[in-house]
C-alpha cells in the first residue's frame, strides 16, 4: 500500500511512518521542515520537502499515487493561535483545502486526519465522549474543527472516506530523535528541566478542584497513536465509512503526579513554581476511548506514567 504521510518528519508523525514501515507500506513523507526535523524520517520512507500551502509542491507528492493520506501537517500552538488566527486558518485551514483539492484530482480515497481534544473545549461531563458538544475555546480548536467538518462534505460530495483521530495529550518516544525546540506542552518541559535546559516548571494553579490541586490530563504514548492510525487507515479502507474516534486512556494524571514520577525516573530534583492558573484551562480532562476499542480493536499498551516518562527520559537525557 502506498502511503503519503503529510507532517511526517514531526513528533507524532514520525512515529507514524515507522509503523506504517514496520507493516511494510511504501511510504512518502512530505514536510516543510518547519517544525519537524529530516532526521526523524525513517530510512525506509521517501521524503519529499515542500509545503501544504503551495500547490506545484504537493503535486510532487501525489505523483506517487498514495491510496491513502495520513495528514499531521499543523501549526499546533493554542496560546499563539489566540494571537495569529491568520496563521492558524492559513496552514490547518487552507493547506488542508488544498490537500483535499489534489486527492480529488487524483482519485486518492482516504484520509486519516490529526484532530484534537481541543475541538471539545472545556468538559461538560467525564470522561469526555465522542458525543460530548464540539465547543472549542482557542482558535487552534476551532481549526481543527472546521477541518473535521470539511472532510465530512469532502465525504458526502467527493466520496472521501476519513477517520478524524482526537489525540488528548502526546507523550513518549519509540525511539531517539530530535526534540521539539521550545516545547508549549508540560512533559517536554519537565523533560528539559530534568536535562538541566530549565530552571524550573510554571504550574499554573493548585486551587483546582483535583486530588492535589493541580490540572489533571489524559496521557496517550506515541506509539499507541501510532498503532490506531494504522489501525484506522485499515477500517476506513476495509468498512468504506468514516470514523470520528479519541485517542485517550480514560486516566488523569496530575501535574505534581508528573514532577514527581519524573523525579524518581530520573533521580533529578524538578523545582517549580506554582502561578496563577491560566484562563480557560480546565480542571481535569480525561476522555473516553471505547469507541476506538470498540471500532478498531485498539486499545493504548505504553500509556502507564512509567514508560512515557522512561522513554522520553531515555531521548531528553542524551539530546538536551
Ligand atoms: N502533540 C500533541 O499533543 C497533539 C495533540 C492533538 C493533536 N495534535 C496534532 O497532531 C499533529 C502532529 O503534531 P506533532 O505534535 O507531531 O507536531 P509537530 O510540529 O512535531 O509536527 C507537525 C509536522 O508538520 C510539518 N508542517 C507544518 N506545517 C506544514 C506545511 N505548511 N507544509 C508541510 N509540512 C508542514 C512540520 O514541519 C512538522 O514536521 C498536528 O496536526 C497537531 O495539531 C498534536
Amino acid at each position: 500500500m502506498q502511503v503519503l504521510i503529510i507532517g511526517g518528519a514531526g513528533y507524532i508523525g514520525s512515529h507514524v511512518v515507522n509503523t506504517c514501515c514496520d507493516k511494510h507500506c511504501a511510504v512518502t513523507v512530505f514536510d516543510n521542515l518547519s517544525s519537524g526535523f529530516r532526521e526523524n524520517v525513517d530510512p525506509r520512507a521517501t521524503l519529499i520537502i515542500g509545503d501544504i500551502m503551495r500547490i506545484d509542491n504537493l503535486e510532487k507528492a501525489f505523483a506517487q499515487k498514495p491510496d491513502v493520506v495520513i495528514h499531521l501537517a499543523a501549526h499546533k500552538d493554542a496560546g499563539e493561535s489566540m494571537h495569529k488566527p491568520e496563521k492558524y486558518s492559513h496552514n490547518n485551514i487552507s493547506g488542508t483545502i488544498n490537500i483535499l483539492a489534489k486527492m480529488v484530482e487524483h482519485k486518492t480515497p482516504f484520509i486519516i486526519f490529526s484532530s484534537s481534544a481541543a475541538v471539545y473545549g472545556s468538559p461538560e461531563y467525564l470522561p469526555i465522549d465522542e458525543n460530548h458538544p464540539l465547543n472549542p475555546e482557542n482558535y487552534y480548536g476551532f481549526t481543527k474543527l472546521e477541518i473535521e467538518r470539511l472532510l465530512f462534505w469532502y465525504s458526502k460530495l467527493k466520496g472521501i472516506r476519513y477517520a478524524a483521530l482526537r489525540y488528548f495529550n502526546a507523550a513518549g518516544y519509540g525511539s531517539p530523535r530530535n526534540v521539539e525546540k521550545n516545547p508549549g506542552n508540560l512533559l517536554p518541559i519537565i523533560m528539559e528541566v530534568a536535562a538541566g535546559k530549565r530552571k524550573d516548571v510554571k504550574v499554573y494553579g493548585n486551587d483546582y478542584d483535583t486530588p492535589d490541586g493541580t490540572g489533571v490530563r489524559d496521557y496517550i504514548h506515541v506509539l499507541d497513536l501510532a498503532d490506531a492510525h494504522y489501525r484506522a487507515m485499515e477500517y476506513v479502507q476495509t468498512h468504506g465509512t468514516d470514523l470520528v474516534v479519541n485517542l485517550s486512556t480514560e486516566k488523569g494524571l496530575s501535574v505534581l503526579e508528573l514532577i514527581r514520577k519524573t523525579e524518581e525516573i530520573t533521580g533529578k530534583k524538578i523545582p517549580y513554581e506554582i502561578t496563577p492558573r491560566r484562563p480557560g484551562d480546565p480542571a481535569t480532562v480525561v476522555a473516553s476511548a471505547k469507541l476506538a476499542h470498540q471500532l478498531l480493536g485498539w486499545k493504548p499498551q505504553h500509556s502507564d506514567s512509567d514508560e512515557i516518562i522512561r522513554s522520553m527520559w531515555d531521548v531528553y537525557k542524551s539530546k538536551v
